[in-house]
């Protein structure tokens, strides 16, 4: 662990630094141990877990109270005490998050930038908010998001759906949703809406206004935590259809889990992802990565615009260092990176395959490869035009179109009307 000074560890991890991942997944990806020293890494102790963990229960949370729709061996992501699942709660947060009332100028809904059909992102490099701000990131995926143990592209601090859920309703910078201040107009124009008049004090007979900022993220928030995407071919062949790969996509598999292109180091586990939590995750870990997409000055900086982790931390070496995120329905989501700076699968390849980016002039020229806070895990590998058309159709086995196509993370205003 000496190597430890090359990362951070914002939390420290107390008691029982049992095995990680206890009880999580059974997985074939799996995320080894020395994936962990090189990278920033952000423990959290969640002491709440821990105990749960240590009397075999699940928590206070009882997760069987809600019915996941999840395969056996993938268990739920774990769910707040004070925002128990509820089906009809799941339904409100579905109307609100499709809801344009909810940006200030009705221009906007959550669903603007996060569409189902692109397994919640849109297909801009960058977003742009109700009033036409343009954010400096790109819109994330929202597949099986309630896993992730810390949200947004290199956030440690925002660990909870319902707190990251303020941030495009009430940011200024940019504007999202455009809320920020006025959240009473909010609260009056949804009560008018006789659905929602109806809903918050059916939903939260216990909250007292019931319609808050406090109940419409919880309500969002357990809407996210349904979306889960497990059937996609490679889930198929996992549970035992042989037919569900072709044969480019097994080898295209085998090319991912190999050591020389070591994407699963930091892609691994159920979701693709290392950084992700069950509700049976004992040690709750972010971890945070330079894949080497620029090295401004030969110094590994990234442009001022947007330099990861480092902005959170001000930690040196954590300049460029994102979260990975989950490969899961990866053909369907680009433009690709926290800037949309990389437009297809196929130049995603290359960037790993040259071992960073080399951007040739202009402003942000650099030799990604050369930097010296480049992750030690992407150090560039060869692979034939028939390899790399093989690891890419491994990606496109990832999409799950009953994801992609379900109804019930469908618009509900359309058949219906407000
Ligand atoms: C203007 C476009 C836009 C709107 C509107 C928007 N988002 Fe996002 N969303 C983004 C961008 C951009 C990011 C990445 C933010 C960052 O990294 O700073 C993001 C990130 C997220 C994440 C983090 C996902 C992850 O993997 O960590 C969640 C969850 C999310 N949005 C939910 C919502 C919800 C809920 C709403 C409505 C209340 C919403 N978004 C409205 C653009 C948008
Ligand atoms: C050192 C950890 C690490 C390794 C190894 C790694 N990745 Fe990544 N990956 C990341 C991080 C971090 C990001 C986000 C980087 C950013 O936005 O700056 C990312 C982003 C991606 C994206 C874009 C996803 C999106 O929605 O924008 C794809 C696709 C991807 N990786 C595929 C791969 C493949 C294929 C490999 C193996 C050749 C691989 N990765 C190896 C950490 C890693």
């Amino acid at each position: 662990m000496t190597r430890l000074g090359r990362g951070v560890a914002l939390v420290a991890v107390t008691a029982a630094l049992v095995a990680c991942e206890g009880g999580g997944a059974s997985a074939e990806v799996q995320t080894p141990q020395d994936a962990r020293i090189d990278d920033a890494h952000v423990h959290h102790h969640d002491a709440e877990r821990l105990d749960a963990a240590s009397t075999g229960d699940a928590g206070a949370v009882d997760p069987g109270a809600y019915v996941w729709r999840l395969p056996a061996d993938v268990p739920p992501p774990r769910v707040p005490e004070d925002n128990p699942m509820t089906a009809e709660k799941v339904e409100l947060g579905r109307r609100l998050f499709y809801d344009k009332r909810l940006s200030r100028n009705e221009k906007q809904a959550c669903a603007t930038c996060h569409e189902q059909a692109r397994a919640f992102t849109d297909a801009r490099a960058q977003a742009i908010g109700s009033t036409e701000q343009h954010h400096r990131r790109n819109s994330m995926a929202l597949t099986n998001v309630g896993y992730y143990t810390a949200l947004t592209w290199a956030n440690p601090i925002i660990d909870r759906l319902e707190e990251q859920a303020l941030g495009p309703l009430l940011g200024e910078t940019p504007v999202e949703l455009g809320f920020g201040g006025r959240e009473e107009e909010l609260f009056a124009r949804l009560a008018a809406v006789p659905y929602y008049a109806e809903a918050f004090p059916r939903v939260f007979p216990e909250t007292e206004p019931a319609i808050s900022l406090a109940t419409i993220t919880r309500a969002i928030a357990a809407f996210e935590r349904t979306l889960l995407s497990f059937d996609s071919p490679y889930d198929r062949y996992k549970a035992g259809d042989a037919t569900a790969l072709t044969e480019a996509q097994k080898r295209g598999r085998d090319l991912f889990l190999s050591e020389e292109l070591e994407c699963f180091h930091c892609h691994g586990g159920y979701n693709f992802s290392d950084s992700v939590a069950t509700v049976n995750t004992t040690i709750v870990e972010t971890m945070f990565h330079n894949t080497g997409l620029y090295n401004l000055g030969a110094a590994g900086a990234y442009p001022a615009t947007d330099q990861g982790l480092i902005e959170v931390t001000e930690s040196p070496a954590d300049m460029g260092r994102f979260r990975a995120v989950s490969l899961r329905n990866v053909a369907v989501t680009g433009p690709y990176m926290h800037d949309g700076s990389i437009e297809t699968l196929d130049a995603v390849v290359d960037h790993y395959a040259a071992g960073g980016r080399t951007i040739a002039d202009g402003p942000n020229a650099g030799v990604g490869r050369d930097s010296p806070l480049r992750s030690e895990f992407v150090n560039g590998f060869e692979l034939t035009a028939d390899q790399k058309a093989d690891l890419i159709a491994f990606l496109h086995s990832l999409t799950d179109e009953t994801f992609l196509h379900d109804p019930a993370f469908a618009d509900p205003w359309v058949a219906e009307g407000p």
